[in-house]
């Protein structure tokens, strides 16, 4: 799992955890510690070495004591019955299996029936990907206080982020060192982050050629002024670009049109990229240094362009506080008409929408609608926290 969503799932926890009245504590899974601070002064957030449950690690959908399993074989009924143990004790822990390809029994977690269940739980052990905050936005039980705790919906994960993760001294030095070194001397700064899913679909050539049209469309970027070869540049307006990408090429061409033509209206523009790393390389510790440093340096950018559906970029923009243009997904190998959009709200898009299984049914309708929930505009079938009421 890539940094972004251990990011996102871990910050969809700590809400979760603040609504059911638990504290949350982290497996030490991975390079965690040598990536963040720890939020809380003279206490830690990690688990116990002494914790007695030792394989975590391994817990699966198919877990004896996962929710969703406790609920199919009857152990658990959530069908608002005064005894859902059945004259049995309470299990010491249940396991929620909350990663994209759950079953539906699984996704009854969401429920309001199966929140007053898992209150006589003591020790929930969950395994997540994604920001599930939007379906406890859902939920009847949290939304009034989830009302009260974020007035703003679209700056949810916002506060999450910046109050839960702060670098690691060793990051923020990397952080610190580069803004002072590249972004900070400019006027405006606009960061770039590209992500390549599906390298068929998007060709280098496609994406590139995306990015530039998107960002001169948009004026986002000054355009190039091909009549004065010989413009004499302002320096007082100056522009830094902050591309990050797994590869050097993006950096590369833009920074070339820049050199070989002076920019419209005078703007002196700079282009930086601090790494190109080649391919996702997570549990590296320094790749997923560099990679949290990159995406702290997104959110110091006055504007955003993000790849559609990057849990990297989601991360970045909460940090800045920043709507981003989204690049659009090529198809077909075509630069997609527009090349890009803006977003509606900085949130996070949660992608592995749970079925709708809650009980009340209403109108026989699949989807609840909320107000503050809609479909994402990146990826269609997913679900995000906005301002507007709908
Ligand atoms: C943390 O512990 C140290 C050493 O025991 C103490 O001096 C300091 O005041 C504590 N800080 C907080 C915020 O409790
Ligand atoms: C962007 O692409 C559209 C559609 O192909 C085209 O009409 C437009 O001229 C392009 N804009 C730039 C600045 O390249
Ligand atoms: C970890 O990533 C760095 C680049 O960030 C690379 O130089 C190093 O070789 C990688 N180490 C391993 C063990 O893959």
């Amino acid at each position: 799992m890539g940094l972004g969503n251990r990011i996102l799932s871990l910050a969809s926890t700590f809400l979760y955890a603040l609504l059911s009245d638990r504290v949350v504590l982290i497996d030490q899974v991975e390079n965690f510690a040598s990536l963040m601070c720890e939020p809380f002064p003279n206490t830690t957030w990690t688990l116990p070495l002494d914790f007695p449950i030792t394989n975590i690690g391994s817990f699966d959908g198919k877990h004896p004591s996962s929710y969703g399993n406790l609920v199919k074989t009857k152990k658990i009924r959530n069908d608002g019955v005064d005894d859902p143990f059945s004259g049995h004790p309470p299990p010491s822990f249940v396991y929620l299996h909350l990663t994209g390809g759950y079953t539906s029994e699984d996704t009854n977690f969401f429920c309001e029936p199966d929140q007053l269940v898992l209150r006589e739980i003591h020790w929930l052990l969950v395994r997540s990907d994604e920001y599930f905050v939007p379906a406890l936005f859902l939920n009847s039980i949290f939304m009034p206080v989830l009302t009260l705790m974020f007035p703003q919906k679209e700056a949810v994960f916002h506060h999450l982020c910046r109050y839960l993760f702060h670098p690691s001294n060793e990051v923020w030095g990397m952080i610190t060192r580069y803004y002072e070194s590249y972004l900070a001397p400019a006027g405006e700064t606009l960061g770039i982050q590209i992500r390549v899913f599906d390298e068929k679909q998007s060709p280098f050539d496609v994406v590139l050629r995306q990015v530039i049209n998107c960002t001169l469309t948009q004026k986002l970027l000054p355009g190039i002024d091909l009549s004065h070869p010989a413009a004499v540049a302002d320096r007082r307006k100056t522009k830094a670009i902050l591309i990050t990408s797994l590869y050097s090429g993006y950096l590369q061409h833009i920074r070339t049109m820049y050199w070989e033509h002076p920019a419209a209206g005078g703007v002196l523009v700079s282009v930086h990229q601090p790494s190109h790393e080649g391919w996702q390389n997570t549990g590296n510790k320094t790749h997923d240094m560099k990679a949290w440093a990159e995406i702290n340096l997104l959110g110091f950018a006055d504007v955003l362009v993000t790849s559609s559906q990057s849990t990297f970029g989601y991360v970045g923009q909460a940090l800045g506080g920043v709507k981003p243009w989204i690049l659009l997904k090529p198809e077909n190998g075509a630069v997609p008409e527009p090349a890009c959009v803006r977003d509606i709200s900085m949130e996070p898009c949660f992608h592995s929408v749970p079925p709708y299984v809650c009980k009340e049914k209403k109108n026989g309708d699949n989807s609840r609608v909320v107000p503050h929930v809609i479909h994402c505009i990146d990826t269609p079938w997913g679900i995000k926290l906005v301002n507007q009421t709908v």
